[in-house]
């Protein structure tokens, strides 16, 4: 995709590092044994270069880190949560604001606001957190992304985009009363990071106004998301990242957010909407969940970090830059014959597990297989995105078996430099070489909730 004819450089330089150290071969076969074969089992002291996510895990820049030192710590009316809803006011539109611990905070409070028992929520795919949450409070997630994002080969500039004509049927099918909101992620995590267009989501908002429908976007990737349509929408190319941020919300109802990523936080996310009545819903559920409505489960330092970080996800620099990273590991990994999904993402390459191992069976667990061989080669963590991070259908109890079974390599913003990526790339391939010796795994303990989150493996024939 069109990458600039100059290279692009980190648009700073370093003012604190952190060692990092490669664990030997044998501490990394012990750790892994110790983890159940699972990466989010690993103690990060047994880590060389961590692309588990990338939330949370971003560097502050040192404007964030000066603003914490000016958190106002009041529990009620803090300064600090005045300058983050106006920043989420002047850079997303939204009128209210309800902070949240993080992501599935806002999640919790959106689902319980708007979710009643039988009615179905409408998505471009999945995500873990917010599909659970969504069904917790009694509703059902229906798939409506266009057929392409499941197909880890299709070349399509906007996978993330909704299927406009399976939306419509859907909202026939049960009707706009059962329908609560149209739940629409820019960019889609699980499809690989992959951006919705901004005429896709004109017309999801004037499909939903006509039947009187809210729209709720995830926003967590959405300046990644603009950075992909200023490079590929036709007639976007000399607009801001900020207009087009802008304008993505404009056609939208309100946002979750979990500020972990785009806005580089170390924590926090919060809830924004224009409807005064479910902010009032929302704002009275923090009081149970998250904590009072101008603090949400976050410091006042919290909130001012996430202010100052906001604007600075939107600088066009930084943006090229972030994204430049990811499309220069992915492109290594491309021209190395490994098989990803293409187009790359926005905040990682997606290793395609099915054809990388398709000796083994997705029963087998081959994303998580493959996470688990990449760390035992190199002490690189990834995370599983397939048939184990797709859980059970919430019915027949059946796993869900998803078509993509991934292996996610994500990039945290501003903290790995380019000969980080060079050593991913060289593991990754070499792990390929060695593709024929890694075998299945068999699941000896798995969680009710989100279990790929703390599941445990053993290889298939120890
Ligand atoms: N929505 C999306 C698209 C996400 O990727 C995440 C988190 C959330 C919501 C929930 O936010 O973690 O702040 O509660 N994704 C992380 C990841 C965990 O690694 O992709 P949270």
């Amino acid at each position: 995709m069109a990458i600039e004819k100059r290279t692009w450089a980190e648009p700073f330089k370093i003012k604190v590092v952190e060692a990092v150290r490669i664990p030997t071969p044998a501490e990394r076969e012990k750790a892994i044994l110790e983890a159940g074969y699972n990466t989010f089992l690993l103690r990060s002291d047994d880590v060389y270069i961590d692309l588990l996510t990338d939330s949370g895990t971003s560097a502050m820049s040192d404007r964030q880190w000066a603003a914490m030192m000016v958190g106002d710590e009041a529990y009620a009316g803090s300064r600090s949560f005045y300058r983050l809803e106006s920043a989420v006011q002047q850079w997303f539109g939204y009128k209210y604001v309800v902070p949240a611990h993080q992501g599935r905070g806002a999640e919790n409070l959106l689902s319980k606001a708007l979710i009643k028992a039988g009615d179905i929520v409408p998505g471009n795919m999945y995500f873990t957190t917010t599909r659970l949450h969504q069904e917790l409070a009694g509703g059902t997630f229906v798939d409506v992304i266009i057929p392409e994002a499941h197909d880890p080969k299709s070349l399509h500039p906007f996978k993330g985009d909704v299927d406009l004509g399976k939306l419509e049927e859907v909202i026939k099918t049960y009707g706009a009363s059962r329908i609560p909101y149209i739940s629409v992620a820019a960019t889609v995590n699980l499809a690989g990071g992959q951006p919705i267009s901004l005429g896709n989501m004109k017309a999801v908002g004037e499909l939903a106004k006509r039947y009187g429908i809210r729209v709720i976007l995830d926003a967590a990737r959405v300046v990644e998301n603009a950075y992909f349509i200023q490079k590929r929408e036709p007639g976007c190319q000399e607009r801001s990242i900020a207009s087009i941020v802008k304008e993505l919300c404009s056609y939208t109802d309100g946002c979750t957010m979990s500020a972990k990523k785009d806005p580089m936080v170390n924590i926090g996310g919060f809830l924004a909407v224009n409807d005064h009545a479910v902010y009032e819903d929302a704002a009275n559920l923090a009081v149970i969940y998250e904590g009072l409505h101008t603090y949400g489960g976050m410091a006042g330092r919290d909130m001012e970090a996430l202010a100052t970080g906001i604007e600075e996800s939107l600088h066009e620099d930084h943006i090229r830059a972030r994204v430049g990273q990811v499309l220069y590991l992915g492109q290594k990994l491309i021209d190395a014959g490994i098989p990803i999904v293409q187009p790359i993402g926005g905040h990682g390459v997606f290793l395609d597990a099915k054809g990388f191992l398709p000796h083994v069976p997705q029963e087998q667990y081959p994303a998580q297989a493959l996470a688990a061989a990449l760390y035992l080669d190199s002490g690189i963590r990834s995370m599983e995105r397939g048939i184990v991070s797709a859980g059970r259908n919430k019915e027949t109890g059946e796993n869900n078996k998803p078509k993509l079974e991934l292996v996610r390599l994500t990039i945290p913003r501003r903290v790995y430099t380019q000969a980080h990526m060079d050593v991913v790339a060289e593991s990754v391939e070499a792990v390929f070489s060695e593709r024929a010796g890694i075998g299945g795994l068999r699941m000896t303990y798995e969680p009710k909730y989100l279990r790929f989150f703390q599941a445990r493996f053993e290889p298939l024939g120890a």
